[in-house]
């Protein structure tokens, strides 16, 4: 054989055994990520998948605040630092998820010893100690944090969410876990994170919700879009009004929570139908065409949007049940129909 011939056969064998994955396909337009749970990577099929796939991965519960610091004093890092150590050995950077929410919360912050409900002095104190002490230990590993999750309502007067949070603290408590998150690591980039922003009126209060605080000189970096979508909704128009509302407020935009089910609902609330639909031709259809929409307007807004995340990481571990078939693998790890138009093939 010729030196020439050979030299190219060797090429084409290096290059298959890269297999692309999302994170090559889409490598100039944002990170592709994963939410994870512990079983995930003790899985050596799963671990490959990963590897192969993904660049940026969140913990779907280990970093919450209840699953973390059930009670005052009380750790429990093991899940958290699983999935960290895995991200580290594997140089995979990571997003934490989150620091303060109304669900899976320290709860055990609003009372004294005595079960009686604490000032919210005491209260930004427990806080405080909280972000602070979880930021440090993934300061190496994680570089953007969801700081606040869903503090906006979903309808009602209140552009608020009428959590225990905001009945002790009002709007306060978003400054101060901003305030609280930026002196711990000033490099980690700060989310507000929300669901249903392609709602007007939701999206609307989350917006002024980040321009007020902005002007008063709360450092959020970027907005957080949860992106729990079904196979009919949102359409292009209402999702492109989303992005173009937020792009020139932040710096930043994560699509953090990608998934699309195949029933009407759509949403973070944790009240849902497992149900889904059988999986026809046609809705096999739909599911694949609106990954197609989703992504063609995630790059229009690529130099704004810089990590894409789905949640969880195969139908079989889904939080909304594997009949409704969100993702693009599904529960044996197969690529699905949306996942080959995606990566063009
Ligand atoms: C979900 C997890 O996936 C579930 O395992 C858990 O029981 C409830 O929370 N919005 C969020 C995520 O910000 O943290 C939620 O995750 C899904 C909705």
């Amino acid at each position: 054989m010729k030196k020439g011939t050979l030299l190219l056969l060797m090429f084409a064998l290096a290059l298959q055994g890269q297999a692309q994955g999302l994170k090559d396909v889409f490598k100039k337009d944002f990170l592709m990520g994963v939410s994870l749970n512990p079983r995930n990577v003790r899985n050596a099929a799963e671990q490959d998948l990963i590897r192969k796939e993904f660049n940026s991965v969140t913990c779907e519960n280990a970093m919450k605040p209840g699953p973390l610091h059930p009670s005052p004093g009380v750790w429990k890092w093991e899940e958290a630092d699983r999935i960290a150590n895995f991200c580290r050995e594997n140089g995979i950077k990571m997003r934490g998820h989150c620091l303060v929410w109304h669900n899976q919360f320290a709860d055990w912050m609003f009372y004294d010893e005595s079960g009686n409900p604490v000032d919210k002095e005491t209260f930004y104190v427990r806080l405080k100690d909280h972000i602070q002490t979880v930021m440090n230990r993934y300061k190496d590993v994680i570089y953007a944090w969801d700081v606040v999750n869903e503090a906006m309502s979903d309808g009602g007067d209140n552009p608020y969410r009428n959590s225990k949070l905001y009945q002790l603290c009002g709007d306060e408590f978003i400054a101060k876990a901003f305030q609280f998150a930026r002196e711990a690591d000033p490099n980690a980039i700060l989310f507000y994170n929300d669901y249903n922003e392609c709602d007007r009126r939701k999206s609307r209060n989350i917006y002024n919700m980040v321009l007020k605080m902005r002007a008063n000189g709360v450092p959020i970096d970027g907005i957080g879009m949860q992106g729990h979508y079904n196979i009919y909704k949102p359409t292009v128009e209402e999702l492109d009004a989303a992005l173009a509302l937020y792009a020139p407020l932040v710096e930043h935009i994560h699509v953090t929570e990608l998934d699309v089910r195949v029933n009407q609902e759509m949403g973070g609330q944790l009240r849902f139908s497992t149900d889904g639909a059988a999986l026809s031709d046609s809705i096999q259809a739909l599911h694949t065409q609106q990954y197609e929409r989703l992504f063609k307007t995630f790059q229009k807004y690529g130099d704004k949007i810089d990590c894409v995340t789905f949640w969880n990481l195969h139908d079989g571990c889904s939080w909304l049940g594997e009949r409704n078939h969100p993702l693009l693998f599904d529960k044996n790890l197969q690529p699905k129909p949306a996942y080959y138009r995606l990566v063009g093939k």
